[in-house]
């Protein structure tokens, strides 16, 4: 080693610790001893020198929290011990409840329990062997999760080993979250780029770790909290309690306030205390969870068929503030629809600013009388668009003034003056001009937005801007810009103006690049196609192989075909036998062309029992994608495309595959909250597996998934005799 070099090694490594000691002290201790300039002149030494001398960098150094590659997809890890949710309750009575429940299981037996912060992040776990890192997942399904070790190494406050006498496995569970300083501050560098601004800490601390890139991660504001533990093996303790100052010796940040109680009185206490100091932790709560603190008792009381049995959560009331309306004014929505939105005095609600309120429509405004000037309360519950939930009419100022939608509109679209009508479907007012500038923006928007083609850089005030300077009058059109012109887009008006810049730029033609082959299931939903959401256009992908086999598709004018000639035969039935004789053969022919296909199941229903069939996607979607593509508008999109080099990723499975997955044709219906799944989980697993879900029981479902405070749909579900799943059950059927 060269004399230099070794002198470095020695620097990088002093450099190293010093970093280590800081981290430490800023995210362990809250308590940091030197600047942040000072801290990133050290972290700067550090990576030139890592620079200058290759050899010297370390996987465990800190700049290597970075981030390597980007990743194709994430990989699952199943979890050692699932990650269950808990009991919800809003009420202090049920939390009284709970613990006079415990009580009556373990009588005459005093039973302790922890109350502590309910964080409002992104759960995960973290696995250390013999005290390093080995993996972070997320929950997932609480059974298997995402791989986001990557991401999660990011995160300064993450130990890669753990410090003193570490047990050999130890899992530790907890959430990561987004600072409130931090996710106000990159609101503000997204809000400068022209980029979508997160609706909350939680959302920006969720869109951070599931980004694939975890160079883009590691310049995310993201910390963790730990609140437990999973899996462990040489770990000697009874007691909840006892984890606080574990963690801290093991160099696991955790909560820095907690209580111990052991009667409802002092656990109803103890949460009302958490509720006046919790708005000053640097993390968002939600809540306080309750959890009995002797591990044995906590085996004794065991688990219901969602949830453990020794631990309840209390949620405090969504915030509620007061503000004043200030005005109204009319957006236009994708499909030209006129909404109301209230104007508000900027206020902050459960963490963010909020300037804007939906109002839904027309007949709200009349019968909460919301006038323009009036105190108004808002509410936002968790990542809901805020609401107006009522007016105070004591502060009614004389000024105010009640607000006549069709006076305000006067037959005419607020952005482009074009005419509007009354939809009588949806009891709403509609821009009839195609090419209002306001529907391009929507459509612009949903054609980049995350679950379509996932163009961030293209979201919000960008759309607006490339809509309103005349660059994109059609999504596509997107593919057509040039560099130059994206980076001279002004973003703010003429006299003060706000350049996108060479550098925003550069990196919006990279994500329109790379959206020329993403696969064709994002393609089918971005182009907003009647009736094809996202379930249907997984269907579609998985059945063909590029978008034109999905325009010209003979299995989906099949599923027409047989449903036109399905009621042609009702009729001839009785009429003209030898007729309908020739037309049940045809069906017959059908149904073997599509069952062989895996597009259709045979059906066991009674009225079509001669040659019913249940298909991928039923009559009404099929004709309406054929439609589509055979329009004008659908032929110029396909040309357009081709011409434009756009070749989505094929996702298309073997017929036999087909077939074979276990609830092909089935339809289901989810109702009310699954204890550990969500609801896009449950949807993507049963399309992973060949069935549909759908929002509305009918006779057409075949079981319905009922969770906690499952309302009318299992209702209509047990009439109509249609087979109800609970979770366990569920989970099983998925496993078979
Ligand atoms: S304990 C078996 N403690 O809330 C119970 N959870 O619905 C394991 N959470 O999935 C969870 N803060 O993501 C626990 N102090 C805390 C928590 C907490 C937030 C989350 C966690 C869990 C969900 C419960």
């Amino acid at each position: 080693m060269a004399e230099d070099e070794a002198q470095a090694a020695k620097r990088v490594k002093q450099l190293r610790r010093e970093i280590k000691e800081h981290d430490r002290r800023y995210y362990e201790q809250a308590a940091p001893t030197i600047s942040d300039q000072e801290y990133d002149r050290l972290y700067k030494e550090l990576v030139d020198l890592e620079t200058r001398f290759p050899a010297l960098v370390a996987p465990d150094s800190p700049t290597q929290r970075v981030g390597g590659k980007p990743l194709e997809a994430f990989a699952q890890i199943q979890h050692r011990l699932p990650m269950l949710s808990l009991d919800n309750t809003y009420s202090e009575k049920e939390v009284a409840n709970f613990y006079r429940r415990i009580t009556r299981l373990l009588p005459d037996e005093k039973i302790p329990v922890v109350i502590e912060p309910k964080v409002d992040g992104v759960a995960v776990s973290l696995l250390y062997e013999n005290g390093k890192l080995q993996y972070a997942a997320t929950r997932g399904d609480g059974v298997v999760g995402d791989d986001i070790t990557q991401n999660v190494r990011t995160i300064r406050s993450v130990p890669e080993r753990l410090r003193g006498a570490v047990p050999k496995i130890f899992e530790a569970r907890g959430e990561v979250y987004m600072d409130k300083r931090g996710f106000e501050k990159l609101n503000e560098e997204r809000s400068a780029a022209g980029l979508p601004l997160f609706a909350n800490p939680r959302n920006a601390a969720a869109g951070s770790l599931k980004h694939l890139d975890p160079k883009i991660v590691a310049q995310r504001p993201l910390s963790i909290v730990f609140y437990g533990t999973g899996a462990t093996e040489g770990l000697d303790i009874d007691l909840h309690s006892e984890i606080f100052p574990l963690f801290k010796k093991l160099g696991l940040p955790t909560s820095a306030r907690w209580w111990l109680a052991d009667s409802v009185e002092e656990i109803l206490n103890a949460i009302r205390e958490l509720d006046k100091i919790r708005a000053d932790f640097a993390y968002q709560t939600d809540g306080a969870v309750v959890k009995v603190d002797e591990f044995e008792q906590r085996e004794r009381l065991g688990f219901t068929a969602k949830s453990p049995r020794w631990a309840i959560a209390y949620k405090y009331a969504a915030e509620r503030v007061k503000t004043r309306l200030m005005d109204i004014i009319v957006q236009v929505g994708r499909t030209g629809i006129l909404t109301p939105v209230a104007v508000l005095e900027p206020v902050t609600v459960s963490g963010s600013r909020v300037s804007r309120a939906t109002l839904h429509n027309e007949d709200e405004i009349k019968r909460k009388d919301i006038r323009i000037g009036d105190i108004v309360v808002i509410e936002k519950a968790g990542e809901v668009i805020p609401a107006v939930v009522e007016i105070v009419k004591s502060k009614r100022p004389r000024s105010a003034k009640p607000f006549n939608f069709f006076e305000h509109v006067r037959g005419k679209c607020p952005v482009c003056g074009g005419p509007v009508r009354r939809d009588p479907e949806f009891v709403a007012w509609r821009c009839e001009n195609l090419h209002c500038p306001a529907q391009t923006t929507r459509r612009l928007e949903f054609f980049a937005a995350r679950g379509a083609l996932d163009i961030e850089s293209v979201g919000g005030i960008v759309a607006d801007k490339l809509v309103e300077r005349g660059l994109v009058r059609e999504p596509l059109d997107l593919f057509e810009l040039k560099l130059e012109q994206l980076a001279k887009l002004n973003l703010g008006t003429d006299e003060a103006p706000r350049i996108f810049g060479e550098k925003n730029a550069t990196k919006a033609m990279h994500t329109i690049e790379r959206a020329k082959t993403l696969p064709l299931s994002r393609w089918l939903f971005a182009l907003a196609i009647p009736d094809v959401g996202k379930t249907t256009a997984t269907q579609l992908a998985r059945f063909h192989e590029t978008i034109e086999d999905a325009a010209n598709s003979g299995l989906l004018r099949r599923v027409v075909d047989y449903d036109i000639k399905k009621e042609q035969a009702k009729k001839l039935r009785r009429k003209d036998p030898t007729a309908y004789d020739v037309l049940r053969q045809d069906l017959i022919e059908i149904r073997d062309a599509l069952i062989k296909a895996g597009f259709a199941k045979p059906s066991k229903s009674k009225i079509d029992k001669n040659a019913g069939i249940v298909t991928e996607v039923g009559p009404m979607v099929a004709q309406s994608v054929l439609e589509f593509f055979a329009s004008a508008t659908g032929k110029r999109i396909l040309q357009w495309m081709k011409q434009l080099g756009i070749q989505p990723g094929s996702e298309k499975i073997s017929a036999k595959k087909a077939a074979d997955l276990s609830l092909a044709g089935k339809t289901f219906v989810l109702t009310g909250t699954l204890p550990s799944m969500t609801r896009e989980e449950a949807t993507a697993k049963i399309e992973t597996l060949g069935g549909h879900v759908s929002s509305s029981v009918s006779k057409k479902t075949d079981y319905v998934v009922a969770g906690k405070e499952a309302g009318s749909k299992l209702d209509k579900a047990k009439q109509l005799g249609i087979r109800i799943l609970n979770e366990a059950e569920f989970r099983k059927m998925l496993a078979r």
